[in-house]
């Protein structure tokens, strides 16, 4: 069993492989369960960690490796997120029901909404045949490059925030990556539940044709600080300008900063050629695990081709 080797020609960040990578052989669960503090020690440092070679042969030994990590799960039904997910396990279930030939960009999980997860672990259950790597992207370098690159433009993110809308249809729309329907997303059965329940978490919204819900969020930050100093570029910015697009949202203007202004699409360009330029892409192996700290890495989906199935799971 070899500890967080350097065998896939990973970026070196600060003196550390991202992404950090354990390769062995047997029972991840119990090599998990034995490993704690040593792979927090090393997801600290790293943002992502891959377990790779060892037996994760089903969806439920995945949810035993997620069990034996001992962390409580955040769960998807509770949750704001927008993508059409079906359950596998309680706490596993796929990770975007999105056709292949669609591209899913860079972000944070749910920085979209006030309820976001801490760490997400992903399971390759079965390999694509070509493309459908996950791209991961350091969301700390990312700041530290934009600040240093438009010191104005890190600024005004940093003080006004951000705010979403967002259009959910009355029933799932698998054809899209943001299909969920606002029934499922907000987990209500009729009109004055959602409403009552957008109320309180501070949401504008407004019902709009084919009985959709548009929805406006609260001001919330487009830039994180984490325990240590460093700061991150929390949000769905990048997703949002390059992929949000469906019959029911337009992207440039999904996202206006906290006071309503709108935020330049050439800005947001130059920040995708940034972000681009320090992205990693995870090629999946069947049997792989990767666990990811939600708050310094942000991840997509590449489109592919032939069946891929990666399963997901989410940490409070
Ligand atoms: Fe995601």
């Amino acid at each position: 069993m070899t500890l967080f080797s350097t065998d896939l020609s990973q970026q070196q960040i600060d003196g550390h492989a991202f992404p950090a990578l354990v390769t062995g052989r047997g029972d991840l669960a119990a090599f998990i369960r034995s490993n704690k503090s040593e792979i927090d020690r090393q997801l600290a440092v790293s943002g992502t960690v891959l377990f790779r070679g060892f037996a994760v042969p089903s969806p439920q030994a995945f949810d035993q490796a997620i069990g034996a990590y001992g962390e409580d799960g955040f769960s998807y039904a509770e949750s704001l997120s927008n993508a059409v997910r079906v359950n596998v396990t309680p706490r596993v279930f796929t990770a975007n029901e999105a056709p292949p030939d669609v591209s899913i960009f860079l972000h944070h999980e749910m920085a979209q909404t006030p309820l976001y997860p801490s760490k997400l672990f992903f399971y390759c259950e079965i390999a694509p045949g070509s493309g459908g790597a996950t791209p991961l992207c350091r969301s700390d370098v990312l700041m530290e490059k934009l600040q240093q690159r438009r010191p104005d433009l890190s600024q005004r993110f940093e003080t006004l925030g951000l705010r979403y809308t967002h259009t959910m249809p009355d029933s799932p729309d698998r054809d899209s990556g943001q299909g969920r329907s606002w029934r499922d997303t907000l987990g209500v059965a009729d009109r004055a539940a959602a409403e009552t329940r957008l109320r309180d978490m501070g949401y504008d919204w407004t019902w709009v044709d084919d009985d959709a819900l548009r929805v406006r969020t609260p001001v919330l930050d487009a830039v994180k600080t984490l325990p240590d100093g460093r700061k991150v570029f929390f949000n769905q910015l990048i997703a949002a300008f390059r992929g949000w697009q469906d019959k029911r949202n337009d992207p440039s203007k999904s996202i206006t900063f906290g006071d309503g202004s709108m935020i330049d699409p050439h800005d947001m360009t130059e920040i995708i050629e940034l972000s681009d330029a320090l992205t990693y892409d995870l090629s999946w192996q069947t049997g792989d695990v990767a666990l990811l700290d939600n708050f310094q890495v942000m991840h997509g989906r590449r489109p592919f081709k032939g069946k891929r199935r990666v399963l997901a799971s989410l940490i409070s």
